[in-house]
């Protein structure tokens, strides 16, 4: 298999891809819908701003999130460096989104008295987004920066995989917390009727468990890996012959 060319894109993986992303639009759809014909739309300032928050943090903390853990199954055939460098890129414009939405939240409830950090939806949400933050500080630390060696970055990358995995499902459900939290705030009394608004919030809800379903799915199917390049391999061959005179595994960090 030495110096083969890298496998075409296994049966499957690319229909499941389309699948994460009409699942991912449509679940962005159905917030917008909820926000603009139930709640009013979304504004910066006055009252509307509080209604910022569930949309960046859906766009963020779900959509391009699953798109950056996605980005390895995707381009298969590119130079590793370029798809490490979009998978960062990826998180940080997530990270980014979902700041706008988190100081979105703050600013409210300061501005009307409410108090902080009360609810097990913002303790889940605060943990989800401040590990998120870490895990991609470590993440450009240990894979993008020159001075990790590749012995430190074999060590951290289960770690990195693991945790990248928990903290995307983390944050699914501290969304499907805040849909609830947000109807019992503004329909408590209708909503057990079937009110056309709790069946699109909660209409959004599945869609958020499907796109972490799929997107979930597409990472844990092991023959879906990307499989290292020819180039990959002989540099890794190469390294692993100097330094331990062995024969490498196969995988590259
Ligand atoms: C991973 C995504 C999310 C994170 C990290 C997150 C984080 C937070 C945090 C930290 C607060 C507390 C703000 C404060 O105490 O001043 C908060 C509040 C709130 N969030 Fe979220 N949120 C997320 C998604 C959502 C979604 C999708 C919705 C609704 C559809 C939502 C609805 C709310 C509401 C109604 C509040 C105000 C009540 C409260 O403090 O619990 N959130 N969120």
């Amino acid at each position: 298999m030495d110096g083969a060319p890298p496998a075409a894109r296994p049966a499957g993986l690319s229909a499941y891809v389309a699948a994460s992303q009409a699942l991912g639009l449509a679940l962005l759809g159905a917030a917008g819908a909820w926000l603009g014909r139930y709640r009013g739309g979304v504004a910066w300032h006055g009252p509307l701003q509080l209604n910022a928050h569930p949309l960046c943090m859906l766009l963020g903390m779900v959509f391009l999130q699953g798109d950056a853990l996605l980005v390895y199954r995707v381009f298969r055939r590119e130079a590793k460096r370029s798809t490490k460098t979009l998978h960062a890129l990826l998180h940080g414009l997530a990270l980014a989104v979902a700041l706008v939405g988190v100081v979105a939240v703050f600013e409210v409830h300061g501005a009307k008295g409410i108090p902080h950090m009360y609810s097990l939806h913002s303790w889940c949400g605060m943990a989800a987004f401040v590990l998120y933050l870490l895990q991609w500080l470590l993440g450009c630390g240990f894979f993008l920066l020159p001075s990790a060696s590749s012995s430190l970055r074999r060590q951290y990358k289960p770690h990195h995989v693991f945790f990248g995995v928990a903290l995307f499902a983390l944050s699914i459900a501290v969304c499907l917390l805040g849909i609830t939290e947000m109807l019992l705030f503004n329909i408590r009394d209708s909503y057990s009727r079937f009110v056309p608004e709790g069946v699109l919030a909660n209409t959004l809800g599945v869609l958020l468990v499907a796109f972490g379903l799929v997107v979930g799915y597409v990472l844990t199917r092991d023959d879906w890996k990307r499989p290292p390049l020819a180039e990959e391999l002989a540099l890794s061959m190469d390294f692993k012959t100097l330094t331990e005179g062995e024969s490498p595994s196969g995988g590259s960090q």
